[in-house]
């Protein structure tokens, strides 16, 4: 690993960030559904467990259930004592991070905030996943109280000197783009009558990085970067 950066698990994807990502800071990870962000998101949180470091993912969309069995096939430690998975999809019972999510984002967003904030208070985690945080958005109308909520999360996430990515559906992110210390951009398109993805990174505060897009491949054993190809 390059001085000063920490792996995302892929090691395609730690090259084009030329050595990974500056820790203690905030990223997006942003694709339309089906493009592997909860993936990517799976082995930055499992580099960090293959450390020894305490890891949180919070799971908005995908239930708990789900994201163990998939991913436990997948050959992810999914069990590991170190790896603290939250289930807040709205259909859970017996964890609920995110009460009502009729209430506004901006709400739903501070709750999550202060809910993570009161996790570190028992233990510290070196990496933090918000899958997606698209969920929250959703319902979102207002944008001002959106735009402070957002302020406070990252705010807060560098206080507790924590580096955490945050994945999103949505083609605008807008705020969340100019707050975010990176921004990593999965792509699904067809090519020759094939489905193909590409990787691409349109921001990373405090460093270069390789302005190509890359083909990547998502396998039974995860997600594959190519930094030596050049998507079609
Ligand atoms: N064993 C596998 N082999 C190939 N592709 C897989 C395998 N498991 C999952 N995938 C692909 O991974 C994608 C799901 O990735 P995921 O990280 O859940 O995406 P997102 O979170 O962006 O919706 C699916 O499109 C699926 O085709
Ligand atoms: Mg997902």
């Amino acid at each position: 690993m390059a001085a000063g950066r920490i792996s995302t698990g892929v090691p395609g994807l730690d090259i084009m960030l030329n050595g990974g990502l500056i820790p203690g800071r905030v990223y997006l990870v942003k694709g339309s559904p089906g493009s592997g962000k909860t993936t990517l998101a799976m082995h930055f949180a499992m580099a960090g467990v293959a450390n020894g470091e305490n890891v949180m993912f919070i799971t908005l969309e995908e239930p708990a259930e789900n994201i163990r069995e998939d991913f436990g096939k997948m050959g992810f430690d999914v069990y590991h004592e170190n790896f603290m998975l939250i289930d807040a999809t709205p259909t859970t019972e017996h964890y609920v991070l995110v009460e009502d999510f009729s209430e506004s984002f901006a709400k739903n967003l501070n709750k999550l905030t202060e809910s993570i904030k009161e996790q570190f208070r028992t233990r510290y985690y070196s990496r933090v996943v918000v899958d997606p945080i698209t969920m929250l958005k959703l319902a979102s109308k207002e944008e001002l109280e959106y735009r402070k909520a957002f302020l406070g999360f990252v705010k807060t996430m560098m206080r507790l000197r924590t580096t955490v990515i945050i994945t999103s559906e949505l083609e605008r992110t807008d705020i969340e783009e100019y707050l975010v210390s990176g921004i990593i951009e999965m792509k699904l398109f067809e090519h020759n009558g094939e489905l193909k993805r590409a990787i691409k990174i349109t921001k990373l505060r405090g460093s270069g990085f390789d302005n190509v897009i890359r083909p990547y491949d998502i396998t039974e054993r995860g997600m594959v970067v190519h930094p030596d190809k050049t998507a079609p």
